[in-house]
């Protein structure tokens, strides 16, 4: 996990800080979560399939796929909720952990985050906001999502090295 270098504690402050995630941003993702729940489980369920046909993990079966989809969408209800807590730095952490015992090469979860990334923007493509609101959200979900692959990736190196 992400250390402060001053204090050499566990600290989200200063990566939220340096992509520009602060109060405006949050209440965003929140809405953006609204926006994205009702679909996640098909971007999810397209995700797998995806893996699937490239055969990039042949032994995921559906009870795994099943399980999955549960565990992508509440970690991306504590990701969006923006609380930035222990709760979600396990959850996090348990990404990093779990790839790194599965051995996943970090392309595909980067590759794989792309291909959900861009499904969650073609559902805020898809409302009814304007252009320049829709620009807000796919900014702050970008800013989500290199937050959270660098932290789960942080997790899986450390996780290498120890
Ligand atoms: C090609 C890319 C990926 C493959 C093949 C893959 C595969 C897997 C597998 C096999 C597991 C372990 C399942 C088990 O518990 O038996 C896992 C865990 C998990 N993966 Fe991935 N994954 C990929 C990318 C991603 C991405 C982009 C995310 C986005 C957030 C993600 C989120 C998770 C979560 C939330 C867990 C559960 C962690 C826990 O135990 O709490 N994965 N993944």
């Amino acid at each position: 996990m992400f250390t402060d270098t001053r204090t050499e504690r566990p600290s989200l402050q200063q990566p939220l800080s340096f992509v520009g995630i602060g109060e405006g941003e949050k209440s965003l993702a929140r809405l953006l979560w609204q926006l994205i729940a009702p679909h996640a489980d098909r971007i999810i369920d397209d995700f797998y399939a995806r893996v699937h046909d490239a055969q990039i993990m042949p032994r995921i079966n559906q009870g795994t796929v099943e399980r999955l989809k549960v565990r992508q969408a509440e970690h991306w209800a504590a990701l969006f909720g923006s609380a930035f807590d222990e709760h979600y730095a396990n959850s996090v952490r348990r990404i990093g952990i779990r790839h790194r015992d599965i051995a996943l090469d970090p392309l595909w979860y980067v590759a794989g985050y792309m291909a959900m990334k861009i499904e969650m923007v073609n559902v805020i493509v898809a409302t009814t906001l304007s252009p320049h609101e829709k620009g807000r959200m796919i900014k702050t979900l970008d800013k989500y999502v290199a937050i959270d692959m660098g932290l789960a990736l942080s997790t899986y190196s450390a996780s290498i090295v120890d």
